[in-house]
């Protein structure tokens, strides 16, 4: 059992954990949507550059979300949470809202959440599960722009400094489902090996950053995470 119940545990996911709800992951895919590559739809220059398009990929991103349902993966997580009350963070690079689904509840989504816009001017974030295609929505306040509520690659992660407290307070870091190829995510394992936490990572393959891992469990979220659950009671 790589950690027990008594462990503080600090928690990454990323696309990985959602694959067997049917939502795509980014390098999985090939990094295309319709024929374009991530990252002319996930950047600050492509906003500025066509924010129709950029809404499109949102909105197709919000009707996948809301028709996909969490799986074991979020569920078994959801379950450790609740067998290590108050030792428990997680930190998710997804923007969809299935850990919330699966009752996950301390929970932080360091690259924004898919289900929240902000006017490009005000900055507050609001709920919103609306699609748009053709009208752009505007600030009802300012009247500018509003943008979905995504961290986009050349942008900061939200709440960085509550992310390396959390880590700092953890004595197991679990990561599941993340290639590990987008920083500062991907460097979260090297932060914990300097403070000598114990590094497990879980998915089907290993991660580009896999040498800096502990322990390596190989399969499908599905499979590991109910097992690693399981085994805590
Ligand atoms: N269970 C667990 N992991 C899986 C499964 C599964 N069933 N299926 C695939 N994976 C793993 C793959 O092996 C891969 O390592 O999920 C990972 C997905 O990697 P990426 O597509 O690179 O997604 P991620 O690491 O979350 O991307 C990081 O990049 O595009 C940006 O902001 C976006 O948050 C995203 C960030």
């Amino acid at each position: 059992m790589p950690f027990s119940a008594t462990d503080r545990l600090f928690v990454l996911t990323g696309a990985g954990i959602s694959a067997e709800s049917g939502l795509a992951t980014f390098r999985g895919s090939g990094g295309l949507w319709n024929g374009h590559r991530v990252e002319d739809v996930a950047t600050p220059e492509a906003w500025h550059a066509d924010p129709t398009l950029v809404w499109r990929f949102y909105s197709m991103r919000r009707r996948d979300a809301l028709a996909a349902q969490p799986n074991a993966g979020h569920l078994a997580l959801a379950e450790l949470e609740r067998q290590m009350p108050g030792r428990f963070y997680l930190c998710t690079q997804n923007v969809d809202d299935l850990h919330e689904r699966a009752g996950s509840h301390h929970i932080h989504h360091m690259h924004g959440s898919l289900f929240q816009s902000r006017c490009t001017r005000c900055n507050a974030p609001f709920p919103d599960a609306a699609t748009y295609e053709t009208t752009l929505p505007t600030c009802k306040v300012c009247g500018h722009p509003v943008r979905p509520h995504i961290v986009w690659f050349g942008e900061i992660p939200l709440a960085l400094e509550e992310i390396y407290a959390e880590l700092a307070r953890a004595t197991a870091l679990l990561v599941v489902g993340t290639s590990g190829s987008v920083y500062p995510a991907a460097g979260l394992v090297h932060i914990a090996n300097q403070r000598g936490i114990r590094t497990i990572y879980a998915g089907p393959e290993a991660p580009l950053n896999a040498e800096a891992f502990d322990e390596i469990l190989l399969g499908p979220a599905t499979e590991v995470l109910p097992t690693l659950a399981a085994s805590l009671k």
